[in-house]
């Protein structure tokens, strides 16, 4: 196994940004976790360590085959595809890449390999369909197996668990255990304490792009440092910032439930996604939606925010109105706030933090029309609330993955919206930015007159005002439909 030993490296991120300073010196046998906050500069080391970043100055000797798997590369892959999808120019919807092409590519594995490795991690029944229609979680997995089958010496994994549903975190646990078995190096990047892993040996605390301290895993989770970053409190506000009563759209009168569903069924080609899933959201409830990786979660909320053409095939009321009855998306849109990956990838203009958060009030992508003083001053609010309001005026591309999220989670409270979807906010955040989130959107659940619609895999990311909670749970006859479940956060 060679040694991975950086003395004193200076390495550049971007033009404004470097690691500084970097000792990091990993033993044969021993087993790194890095934490850091978001923004802490932990993705930038990951790309240092697997040899991706023009190093300045210092001794870096890293092994020379490794491979970094992060919700950056993502973004990247599904930009490849975009700019290769002639489904314009031919008229119909084209498949894209499958996952298989794409998985072997550069690898000298097999199908076979594949198989085996895809029946691991639970993704087999997507082996042929198109890098850009798959969910979250999928996407994850198909990284992970990619990366795994180039057989690298040093694997670094930024946050792999997020986004996977329980039984996937359990079943890349245990692949991860195997993959140190087999001599493989494998270094997590992490923001939950919770999920270092039992066999991690050392971990370093990243900070202002450099490692604040690093030793081993006892000693450094009872250091000071880090039991304060754990002990974090964040305190809500006296009061929301108002709302922009000159763009709001009228409120509904309160016997109008918000989303009605009768049998709603999406399907893909041939694969049933949706099957019979019947939902109502009556006003003032907020709902928790949950079900594995696929299952259709994502799928079910594009239906109510205007981004699932099926939405007209199927017998859907949204604000008291039938869908398909004349109304626009931009109608929907208007009484809607949203927060989800697809929203952060397609989030790809080159804008500041300030106008992505302005943004919210016209439901746009980038700027286009004319703002006012009081909604840059709301925007500026919200952004104070989340702790961003200093990064204003920084382009949003140059912010890490978390902050990225903070910065589109202001963009979706900015007009309290009537209805408020998060799917996966949390995903790439902090302990302590996590925290704040949730506490924020419970206050507004509480306080405002938006409903949310809140999609996690982690139970203990719970938001105490939603008491409703639905699951997509197998359908007998294929796909995933809906059942009521209680209690909400088991
Ligand atoms: N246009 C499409 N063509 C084919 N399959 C699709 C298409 N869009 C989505 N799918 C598939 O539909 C299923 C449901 O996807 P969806 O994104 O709704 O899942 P999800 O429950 O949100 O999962 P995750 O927890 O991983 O985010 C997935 O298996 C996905 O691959
Ligand atoms: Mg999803």
């Amino acid at each position: 196994m060679s040694a991975i030993s950086l003395i004193e490296v200076t390495a550049k991120i971007n033009d404004r940004k470097s690691l500084e300073g970097i000792t990091l010196e990993i033993g044969a046998g021993e087993q790194w976790a890095l934490v850091g906050a978001n923004g802490s500069g932990k993705s930038s080391l990951g790309r240092l360590l697997c040899n991706a970043l023009p190093v300045i100055s210092g001794n870096c000797r890293v092994p020379a085959r490794s491979a970094f798997v992060a919700f950056e590369k993502v973004d990247e892959i599904l930009e490849i595809e975009r700019y290769n999808d002639d489904s314009d120019f031919l008229g119909y919807v084209t498949e894209g890449t499958p996952v298989t092409k794409f998985i072997l590519s550069g690898t000298a594995a097999d199908e076979a390999q594949l198989a085996d490795l895809a029946q691991q991690l639970g993704f087999t029944a997507i082996l042929e369909r198109g890098l850009k229609f798959l969910s979250t979680g999928e996407m994850r997995k198909v990284l992970i197996c990619k990366a795994l089958l180039q057989e690298p010496e040093l694997l670094v994994l930024d946050e792999p668990f997020d986004g996977l549903d329980q039984h996937s975190c359990a079943a890349l646990r245990n692949l991860i255990t195997r993959c140190i078995e087999h001599g493989i190096r494998v270094i997590l990047l992490l923001n939950r304490f919770s999920e270092i892993l039992p066999g991690t040996t050392h971990i370093a605390y990243v900070k202002d792009c450099g490692i604040f301290r690093s030793g081993s895993k006892d000693e450094m989770l009872n250091s000071e440092p880090l039991r304060r970053f754990h002990a974090f409190h964040y305190t809500l506000p006296d009061a929301l910032p108002e709302i922009d009563s000159g763009h709001s759209a009228p409120r509904l009168p309160a016997e109008v439930p918000l989303i009605e569903m009768k049998d709603a069924v999406v399907t893909y080609g041939e694969k049933r996604v949706l099957n019979r899933v019947n939902w109502t959201v009556k006003s003032g409830e907020h709902w928790k939606i949950s079900g594995p990786n696929g299952s259709g979660k994502s799928t079910l909320l594009s239906l109510v925010s205007g981004d699932n053409s099926q939405a007209y095939a199927n017998d859907i009321s949204l604000f008291g109105r039938k869908r398909g009855t004349g109304e626009t998306v931009w109608d929907i849109k208007k009484r809607i706030g949203l927060v989800s990956t697809s929203l952060q990838q397609e989030y790809r203009v080159g804008a500041t933090v300030k106008v992505v958060v302005i943004s919210g009030f016209f439901d746009s992508i980038g700027m286009y029309a004319q703002y006012s003083p009081r909604q840059q001053e709301i925007a500026h609010e919200w952004l104070e609330l989340l702790h961003m309001e200093k990064r204003s005026g920084d382009s949003f591309r140059d912010l890490s993955y978390g902050e990225q999220r903070l910065v589109l989670l202001a963009r979706a409270m900015v007009k309290q919206p009537d209805l408020l979807i998060l799917d996966e906010p949390c995903q790439g955040l902090d302990d302590v930015n996590r925290e704040m989130v949730l506490k924020l959107v419970d206050h507004l659940g509480r306080t405002g007159n938006t409903q949310i619609l809140y999609v996690t895999h982690h139970p203990e990311d719970s938001i105490p005002c939603i008491t409703n909670s639905m699951e997509l749970v197998p359908a007998e006859d294929g796909g995933y439909t809906a059942s009521v479940r209680s209690p909400v956060w088991t």
